[in-house]
């Protein structure tokens, strides 16, 4: 008699289980790139320590860093680490000068980026860490700290909802003795 009842319980089961493993990949899923702007509302400037800005922040492969100055005053480099550290342009990889820049960080790599008129010696000069993006496609390459944390929390939100859905189909049976 209860038979039917257990394997239509089953069956519930092991139909939702699934779809609310979908659905909870999809919440946990980044969506949209974010554009981080250097300083926030202090913008590109001297004396700010940039190091404290970019430690405060998460940066996706995809994501845009965005600089905003006195065009008259500043502009942007892309540098190697020995420019960063040395406050020099040789080599630099990219250079801008708009006042309100936008540049895509593609790569999954740390990037540096300076002022080359100077400022960069009274504090104008940032380095991102930029991750990659902890998607499904690329599972064993996306060992970043951010994704093993992102994974982990969704594994146990889903061993979470799984022992809730069998208490929940269990539950009955105890009540009646079975
Ligand atoms: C900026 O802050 C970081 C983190 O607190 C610190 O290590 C660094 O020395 C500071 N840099 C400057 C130029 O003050
Ligand atoms: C870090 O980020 C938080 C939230 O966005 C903000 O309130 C805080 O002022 C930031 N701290 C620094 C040092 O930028
Ligand atoms: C850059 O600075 C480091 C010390 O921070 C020094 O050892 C090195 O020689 C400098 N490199 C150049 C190219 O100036
Ligand atoms: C940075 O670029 C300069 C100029 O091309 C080069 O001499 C230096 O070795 C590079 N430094 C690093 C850490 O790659
Ligand atoms: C700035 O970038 C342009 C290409 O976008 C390049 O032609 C120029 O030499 C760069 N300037 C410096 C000072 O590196």
């Amino acid at each position: 008699m209860p038979n039917s009842a257990a394997s239509t319980l089953l069956h519930l089961i092991t139909t939702t289980t699934p779809l609310l493993l979908l659905l909870l990949l999809l919440l946990t899923t980044r969506v949209s790139a974010t554009d981080h702007i250097v300083g926030a509302n202090q913008g590109w400037n001297p004396g700010i320590n940039y190091t404290l800005w970019s430690n405060n922040q998460t940066f996706y492969v995809g994501d845009l860093i965005s600089f905003r100055y006195q065009k008259t005053q500043y502009n942007v480099f892309e540098v190697n680490e020995t420019g960063y550290d040395n406050c020099t342009i040789e080599g630099a990889v990219g250079n801008w000068s708009s006042g309100k820049d936008f540049i895509p960080l593609n790569k999954a790599k740390r990037y540096y980026f300076i002022c080359g008129t100077g400022g960069c010696f009274n504090g104008m000069k940032v380095s991102v860490i930029v991750h990659p993006l902890p998607s499904p496609p690329k599972p064993a390459i996306a060992a970043s700290h951010a994704s093993t944390k992102s994974a982990a929390a969704a594994a146990a939100a889903a061993r979470g909802i799984y022992s809730m859905l069998v208490l929940m189909g269990l539950f009955p049976f105890i009540w009646i003795g079975l």
